[in-house]
């Protein structure tokens, strides 16, 4: 099974990740500004997890609909924040040409895939369903910043006891993909994240069909910066 259809349809997941849940107060609104699409406009949330920004997203008076491969984050999703959602992957989405105003793609939900087609095939299925004109926000992590937050604990066992799990960060040997084991109530996970440099991210981009690409370095919409935390890309689809 891929790690991707695991690691996100474990309860544990939620345990893991409980603390996004109160960044959501501050990603949301902040997120949503970026994509700067106007009341009405229709937006899919891809991935949209468990819904945590859908709130914030909703508050801008966007038409929502979001799609996840996760039934476990679609169902809490609908539990916690009734709307209209789809189960999906990214490399073939079910939406007809053309027919959003956004898309938008949070907190590091690119670069999942094993292969570069594939990656380059969820942007390329993200402008297909993009209007001229539309605009996809892709929030990613810094590879610079990342790189030097691991190299101080990479390969070494992490304790978390207040959130009840280890993790232990390493590098692909050739440096291109961030592995994160975990473990957590009793079982092993292991993300597995391509992690772009500025030129891949916005060459995928281009090939994609994407045109005009404004860049951020942070939720705040300061300019990109090699070593944000954050690279931020509003794209608008030719
Ligand atoms: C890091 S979470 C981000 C979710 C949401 N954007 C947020 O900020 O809370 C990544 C999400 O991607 C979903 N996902 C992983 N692989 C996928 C795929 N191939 N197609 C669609 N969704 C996928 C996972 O189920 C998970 O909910």
């Amino acid at each position: 099974m891929d790690w991707f259809a695991w690691d996100f349809d474990r309860p544990a997941y939620f345990q893991i990740y409980a603390d996004k849940d109160a960044e959501a107060a501050t990603e949301g609104p902040a997120l949503a500004a970026l994509l700067d699409l106007p009341p009405g406009s229709r937006v899919l949330d891809l991935p949209c997890g468990w819904g945590r920004l859908h709130p914030h997203l909703a508050a801008r008076g966007l038409e929502i609909v979001g799609g996840d491969l996760s039934l476990l984050n679609l169902r809490r999703h609908a539990a916690e924040h009734p709307a209209p959602l789809a189960r999906l992957d990214f490399r073939a989405l079910p939406f007809r040409e053309a027919c959003a105003d956004g898309v938008f793609c949070a907190y590091t939900s690119w670069g999942y895939f094993a292969t570069g087609e594939e990656n380059l095939q969820q942007l390329t299925e993200f402008a297909r369903v993009l209007r001229p004109g539309g605009v996809l926000l892709l929030d990613l992590a810094g590879r610079n910043f990342l790189k030097e937050a691991v190299a101080e604990v990479e390969g070494q066992w992490l304790e978390f006891p207040d959130e009840g799990y280890e993790e232990r960060a390493t590098w692909s040997p050739d440096g291109r993909r961030i592995r994160t084991e975990r473990r957590c109530q009793g079982e092993a996970f292991r993300h597995d994240i391509w992690i772009p440099t500025d030129a891949e991210a916005r060459a995928c981009l281009a090939e994609a069909g994407f045109g005009a690409v404004r860049p951020y370095g942070g939720l705040d919409g300061r300019p990109w910066a090699a070593m944000a935390e954050r690279w931020i890309y509003r794209a608008i689809r030719t």
